[in-house]
């Protein structure tokens, strides 16, 4: 099972959710139950050697391979939220996305100071998303030097954008 593999089984919608969008959706890969646990085991392997304290998975795919992951790694783990999702008081943090526009919330007491934090998303595209989830984690203190993904959209230039940020970004596959 490889790297190759998981790029196979990830499906591309033409026009979703807007015409011009080429979206690659994940759903077909997590549906295969050898290339969804090879991809936590990909992601464990490469973070074999740090030391993270949590990880801060993003809504709503960021969940499914963030929560595997940080079991794999023994991590806490942190739901960064779409609009008015979570319950307790919250930092709120608005971003573009490469079709139309959005709310990530974090709790507050979801970071103490000082604690290093892995990001994961399921896809880097714009950098948008992580760049509003960076905010978030940094307004409370956290370290964040690294940034996962199963899929990166090199053309579309998130990674660039995390680079200046001082992110190291880490990705199973891309495509053009
Ligand atoms: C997708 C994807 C990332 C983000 C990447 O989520 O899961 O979170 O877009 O795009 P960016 O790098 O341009 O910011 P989406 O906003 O579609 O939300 P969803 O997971 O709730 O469907
Ligand atoms: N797939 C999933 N999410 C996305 C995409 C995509 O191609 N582009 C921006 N967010």
């Amino acid at each position: 099972m490889t790297a190759d593999y998981i790029k196979s089984v990830i499906t591309t919608v033409a026009d979703y959710p807007k015409p011009g969008i080429q979206f690659r959706d994940v759903t077909s890969l997590m549906q295969d139950s050898k290339a969804f646990g090879t991809c936590i085991d990909m992601l464990a392997e490469h973070y074999r050697h740090h030391q993270f304290d949590k990880i801060a998975g993003t809504e709503a795919r960021g969940f499914i391979f963030g929560a595997p992951l940080a079991k794999a790694l023994g991590c806490g783990f942190i739901p960064i939220r779409k609009f008015n999702k979570l319950p307790r008081p919250v930092l709120r943090q608005s971003y573009q996305l490469e079709y139309g526009e959005d709310v990530l919330e974090i709790h507050k007491d979801a970071v103490h100071s000082g604690e290093k934090i892995l990001l994961l998303d399921d896809l880097l595209a714009t950098g948008g998303t992580m760049l509003a989830t960076i905010a978030l984690v940094r307004q409370l203190g956290g370290l964040v030097e690294h940034a996962a993904f199963v899929v990166n959209l090199p053309d579309l230039g998130g990674a660039d954008k995390l680079t200046e940020q001082g992110i190291t970004c880490h990705a199973l596959c891309e495509f053009e």
